[in-house]
């Protein structure tokens, strides 16, 4: 594929243009049949992540976070549709060599599980160091100390094991590994989810700290829009494989265009609080969603026409630029802009 043809200083970082995720799966209901369909995780998912910009990916249990993650990653190839890094596909770019792998880290979930239990805090953290080759091997144990220090981890934690530290300690070292590679891109799963208020806060402040010192491209799953609101200035709220709403992130939670947007936000009514009311009505299965707009059967704003056609994700007018929803009828007096290339500009 021809790379991009835009300026490399003003074209996004990554780019997705309508990508499609289906897994194959087995067919409801068919036990002992081996007949397969396609669940479509991603379905049409146009996203653009500017280079030093933080991006909060937001949306219920199933709507295809994770599955854009790896997309982003280059772990998963896209069904249809395509996937960019600086203009060339991701999948293409990461088979090039390590230089991908090196600028774009990954915080997983589960921290403590992507540690080997067998080794070190030390070793843990010198691993990606020697791996990419990023400094002298003299060196090394310096750097670990340096790292350590900058996630703020006594030195002494070095010669532990994972079991002997707290789960905050243990995400703390997934962050220190994470940036031993001196990457320039953090993808991060649910990374501060799951640990008290107060633990919560230390990582937040440390991983805000670490995305403006390094001018880090931040890209951070959250279910917690409190999170999301405090550590990223860009938010992208999926539904069942979309994304309905994107844009500015104070602006699209103080005033959600998506009445799924909407529903969020009133489900989570105090900033740093989880979202904790379940919405209204059932989420549809994958395998079967309603014709038309897929948030049709659970909108208090449904009318006729919503049941014709998927609504696209179109540029809204009013006073916030960058804002994006996939809604016919949406909220505040933010009318789509019927345009149809320039998507979340
Ligand atoms: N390897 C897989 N094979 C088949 N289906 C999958 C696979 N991975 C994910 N899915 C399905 O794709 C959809 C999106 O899954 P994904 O893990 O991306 O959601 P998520 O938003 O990250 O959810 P959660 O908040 O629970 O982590 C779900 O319906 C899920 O069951
Ligand atoms: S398109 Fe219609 S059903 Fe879908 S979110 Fe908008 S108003 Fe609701
Ligand atoms: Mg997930």
């Amino acid at each position: 594929m021809m790379p991009s043809t835009e300026d490399p200083d003003t074209r996004p970082l990554f780019e997705l243009i309508e990508v499609e995720k289906l897994y194959m799966v087995r067919r409801p209901g068919s036990m002992f049949s081996t007949a397969k369909v396609g669940l479509p995780a991603l379905d049409g998912v146009r996203l653009k992540i500017r280079k030093g910009s933080s991006v909060a990916i937001v949306g219920e249990s199933g709507s295809g976070k994770s599955t854009l993650l790896r997309v982003l990653l280059g772990l998963t190839r896209p069904t249809e549709g395509r996937a960019l890094y600086q203009g060339r596909p991701i999948a293409e770019v990461r088979a090039e060599g390590r230089d991908f792998a090196r600028q774009v880290a990954m915080i997983y979930q589960d921290a403590r599980g992507s540690l080997n239990p067998r080794m070190t805090i030390a070793a843990l953290i010198a691993e990606p160091l020697h791996h990419f080759a990023i400094c002298p091997p003299a060196e090394v144990p310096a750097r670990v100390r340096s790292l350590l220090a900058r996630v703020g981890l006594p030195a002494e934690v070095a010669s532990r094991y994972p079991a002997a530290l707290s789960g905050g300690q243990v995400r703390r070292v997934a962050i220190a590994r994470a940036l031993a590679s001196e990457p320039t891109v953090l993808v991060a799963d649910e990374a501060v989810s799951g640990l008290d208020v107060s633990t919560q806060a230390q990582l937040l402040n440390l991983l805000r700290r670490l995305q403006r010192e390094m001018a880090l491209t931040l890209v951070f799953i959250t279910h917690d829009l409190g999170v999301a609101s405090y550590l990223c200035d860009d938010i992208a709220i999926m539904y069942l494989g979309r994304i309905v709403e994107t844009g500015p992130t104070n602006a699209v939670l103080n005033a959600p265009a998506h009445p799924y947007a909407r529903a969020l936000r009133r489900a989570a009514p105090e900033f740093f609080e989880p979202i904790t009311a379940p919405l209204p009505g059932e989420i549809p299965s994958p395998l079967d969603l309603p014709p038309g707009c897929r948030f049709s059967g659970r909108c208090d704003r449904v009318e006729p026409d919503c049941h014709l056609s998927d609504p696209a994700l179109l540029r809204l007018g009013g006073p916030t630029p960058n804002r994006a929803a996939a809604c016919f009828h949406p909220l505040a007096d933010t009318p789509t802009v019927p345009h149809k290339r320039d998507l979340h500009a």
